[in-house]
């Protein structure tokens, strides 16, 4: 009796310091320290907000604006630990094209869209993880500064049969807030999810014929959804 009842005691001590032993180890391998580096890629998508002053064009007010398209596209990102709960992180991607609408349908007789942009949106950003390093589910908030370059700004053919040329859109710099998670598969496999806001403001001048036009305001202030896969050096 008091023999079964010592073994059970002290195989019972064993199970729970062999446990104690595995989840110490386990949490140890988990967390995120000073000095690693994460590299992630996967699908990041930019729906931009839809806030555009009015198109002008040789001195008047064409009474309609403008709206973006959403666009999704190979996104990458590397992030550095400068502590052990702070990283500094920048998204790259592959290049975004949105298409650019007329915010009525068809108003000047040429289609609804009005032409095309392109853009890379770098962000660097510095995160913070606030739960405790034995979590495999680690989420992080975050603030930072865009720079977004717009190239390849193209109206469609009919717009330029309709003599509209020479469009062009300003880069634009300016801040970006994001919240996150990681979901630690192991010490070196994660899974990412992050919803980012990025304040890009542009505008827009072109030539209708020989004179001017503009868009003085347009508000992209994109939503940026990204999930990926990630992995820790
Ligand atoms: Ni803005």
């Amino acid at each position: 009796m008091q023999n079964t009842f010592t073994k059970k005691l002290i195989s019972g001590a064993v199970i729970s310091l062999l446990g104690t032993t595995a989840l110490a180890l386990s949490s140890t391998a988990m967390a995120y320290e000073k000095g690693d580096f994460l590299v992630r890629a996967g699908f990041t998508n930019v729906s931009p907000n839809d806030d555009a002053s009015n198109i002008f064009a040789g001195g008047s007010d064409l009474g309609v604006s403008l709206t973006v398209d959403s666009n999704t596209q190979l996104g990458l990102n590397i992030a550095y630990f400068i502590t052990d709960q702070l990283n500094i992180e920048l998204l790259a991607a592959t290049p975004f094209s949105h298409d650019v609408n007329f915010s009525v349908a068809d108003p000047l007789g040429t289609g609804n869209k009005l032409g095309e942009v392109t853009h890379l949106p770098p962000s660097l950003t510095a995160n913070y993880y606030f739960l405790d390093a034995a979590s495999a589910f680690q989420p992080y908030i975050g603030a930072g500064l865009n720079y977004t370059i717009i190239f390849d700004e193209e109206f469609t053919g009919a717009n330029k049969s309709a003599g509209l040329s020479n469009l062009d859109l300003d880069n634009s710099f300016g801040l970006t807030a994001q919240v996150g998670a990681d979901y630690k598969i192991d010490d070196k496999w994660h899974l990412n999810a992050s919803v980012r806001w990025i304040d890009i403001d542009t505008e827009a001048s072109f030539k209708v014929g020989e004179a001017n036009g503009s868009v003085s305001d347009i508000q992209i202030d994109p939503t940026v959804f990204t999930i990926s896969l990630g992995y820790t050096f």
